[in-house]
């Protein structure tokens, strides 16, 4: 059954869930041809972080990160009214798949670190959790718009780096919960409150970690 969503004034056709975080919920559209990536703010509410007005810090985010010279999918429209947001569809694996299938994403290192500086000399931290990165034609993308300033706490070296290979955090878990490790991976793909109870040095509630969750 096709499924159509309008965007400040154009039909898209919706084809797949792409991804689900606390933001929103990322769609593979296409329009006229092309495809899009059709993103669905969400007022689902996260323990974890107070959100201001979502479409407005996209919007603003984006310009910090194009001013700050950070490779992102070129945003094509807005539309307030509906809480909706099109951008350019970046093909390819996330670093998490990559982490995944081959252990870690070591050949993307020098690539992120590099946009890592850029981040910082803007000021910037942008959300290294691996998700948030698309690898085309051996380039990353951060397909996520979201940025903060700058913490040392929270920067690549510190925090993102964590996530870029497989670490004890994953079979630890593991034997918390006893789920399968695959379970475990979907869930983290789907649900970014665990990057941010990681984030913020929290124990992850093992109750919420089920497969229900991919
Ligand atoms: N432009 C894009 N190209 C390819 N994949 C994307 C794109 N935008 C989002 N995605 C996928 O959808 C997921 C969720 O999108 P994201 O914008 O990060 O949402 P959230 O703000 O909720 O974290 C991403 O982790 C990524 O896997
Ligand atoms: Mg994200």
């Amino acid at each position: 059954m096709e499924k159509i969503i309008t965007a400040a004034g154009k039909n898209y056709e919706i084809l797949r869930l792409l991804g689900h975080g606390k933001g929103g919920y990322s769609y593979l559209a296409k329009c006229e041809g092309r495809e899009v990536v059709l993103k669905q703010i969400h007022h689902e509410p996260c323990a974890y972080y107070t959100f201001g007005n979502k479409i407005e810090s996209e919007r603003n985010d984006y310009q910090r990160l194009k001013n700050a010279g950070i490779r992102i999918p070129e945003m094509l429209a807005l539309d307030t009214e509906n809480e909706r947001i099109v951008k350019e569809y970046i093909a390819g694996d996330t670093v998490f798949d990559i982490v995944r299938d081959r252990g870690n994403a070591d050949p993307y290192l020098p690539e992120v670190r590099e946009m890592a500086a850029r981040a910082r000399a803007a000021g910037l931290n942008i959300d290294y959790f691996p998700t948030n990165f698309v690898v085309r034609d051996g380039l990353i993308w951060y397909v996520d718009y979201e940025c903060n300033g700058y913490m040392d706490e929270w920067n690549f070296e510190n925090w993102g780096i964590k996530y870029w290979s497989r670490t004890p955090v994953l079979p630890s878990l593991r034997s918390i919960s006893g789920i399968t490790i695959n379970c475990l991976l979907r869930f983290l793909c789907h649900d970014a409150s665990v990057g941010a109870h990681v984030r913020e040095g929290r124990r992850l509630p093992c109750g919420k970690v089920s497969c229900k969750a991919s």
